[in-house]
């Protein structure tokens, strides 16, 4: 047998300061070595369950259709753009970053046909811009991104879904970074669908992408055309979560074993304790790297998301090799920024266990000894 086959996995242990995946709380890791049962196993179906109350609590809604799709955050976008999408019906997207422009390539995939309003990286779209487009293009669905992770920049809700529901669209919402870590409240904000995934603000490895939606969509969804997709059809993905549990596909028993652990994690913290604990956070990073002569990338600071602080490096600082440096030295795991914005920002993440004044603190010192 070659040696290769002998050696067991063993993987550094780093401090993931950066957009996901975050750092993983030893429960969740027990728990994803817990026995793998059959699919149709009491037991799974019993944690299924308890993985979608669980996932409507942090949601914030009482929609009956909320579960996790199997895939990454990525596979919640398809989910909820190719069922909410016909071909040649129209999608408005709000366009300001790498994942509005993924909503974007997706909906053309699908054959919509897609309006976009863009907005410089880093700024959100008001109430008036949401308003003034909505009602000029009329559109069947709204997409927007919640928390964009390229720019660090907060895209607050309201605006967005008063000014959709008036005119009657579905909203689409990306609270892929923002879910578990800030405020989402799905029914209080009136959004249609939204989806996530599992390796951000839930703090659980990847691999499922959480979705919720509203009845209102489901009815919907009930009347649109054939899909061009089965794997995603939420109709169908559906009847696998409801008694008789019609089979779909093979669910990863240890995926639904580390988000039930997860969302317990969050529970037993509080959900509104989480969400406090990220805001410190945010406050505390911000502070220590204002000193340290960096410079927010995102201006207004009711526009920033809370657990994920993008800045600019000071003049003479290559943002490259510090974040070598960090890694090497520390073991710390920050990024850097993504399409347009490559090579000229930090990424840095706080989230889930990295949340607290001591890992602030610590790659706060890390980041001024490597400068
Ligand atoms: C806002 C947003 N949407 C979608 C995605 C895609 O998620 P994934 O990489 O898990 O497929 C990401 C990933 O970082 C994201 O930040």
């Amino acid at each position: 047998m070659p040696e290769v086959a002998t050696k067991r996995v063993t993987a550094p242990r780093r401090y993931l300061y950066g957009p996901g995946p975050t750092n993983v709380d030893p429960r969740v890791y027990d728990a994803m070595t817990q026995p793998v049962v059959g699919m149709r196993d009491p037991f799974f179906f019993e944690c299924m369950a308890d993985v979608q109350a669980k996932l409507r609590d942090v949601f914030g809604t009482q929609n009956q259709m909320t579960f996790p799709v199997p895939g990454t955050g990525s596979s919640g976008m398809e989910a909820a753009v190719s069922n909410f999408v016909t071909p040649g019906g129209k999608i408005a997207i709000f366009a300001n970053g790498v994942f509005a422009d993924r909503q974007t390539e997706m909906a053309r995939r699908h054959g919509a046909n897609v309006v976009r309003i863009e907005k410089e990286w880093g700024k959100v779209f008001t109430q008036e811009e949401a308003e003034a487009f909505i009602e000029r293009e009329k559109p069947q669905t709204v997409a927007f991104v919640h928390g964009e992770t390229s720019t660090g920049a907060y895209q607050a809700m309201r605006p967005i879904t008063a000014a959709a529901k008036r005119s009657g669209a579905i909203t689409i919402a990306d609270c892929v970074t923002t879910l578990g870590a800030m405020p989402v409240e799905i029914d209080a904000n009136e959004v249609d669908v939204a989806y996530s995934c599992t390796q951000k603000g839930l703090s659980c490895p990847s691999g499922l992408a959480p979705i919720t939606i509203s009845p209102k969509a489901w009815e919907w969804l009930e009347k649109r055309p054939a899909l061009d997709n089965w794997y995603l059809d939420l109709r169908m993905l559906a009847k696998w979560y409801e008694p008789p549990h019609v089979y779909h596909h093979t669910p990863s028993t240890t995926l639904f074993y580390g988000i039930r652990e997860a969302l317990a994690v969050i529970e037993d913290e509080g959900l509104k304790n989480r969400w406090d604990r990220h805001y410190r956070a945010h406050q505390r990073l911000l502070a220590g790297i204002a000193k340290l002569g960096f410079e927010p990338f995102v201006q207004e600071p009711e526009n920033r998301i809370w657990h994920l602080v993008t800045v600019k490096p000071p003049a003479g600082v290559d943002e490259a090799a510090l974040r070598q440096k960090l890694l090497e030295n520390y073991g710390m795991d920050v990024s850097g920024g993504i399409g347009a914005l490559a090579g000229k920002i930090l990424r840095i993440g706080i989230m889930g266990p990295l949340a607290t004044d001591e890992r602030v603190d610590a790659l706060l010192e890390a980041l001024a000894a490597s400068m």
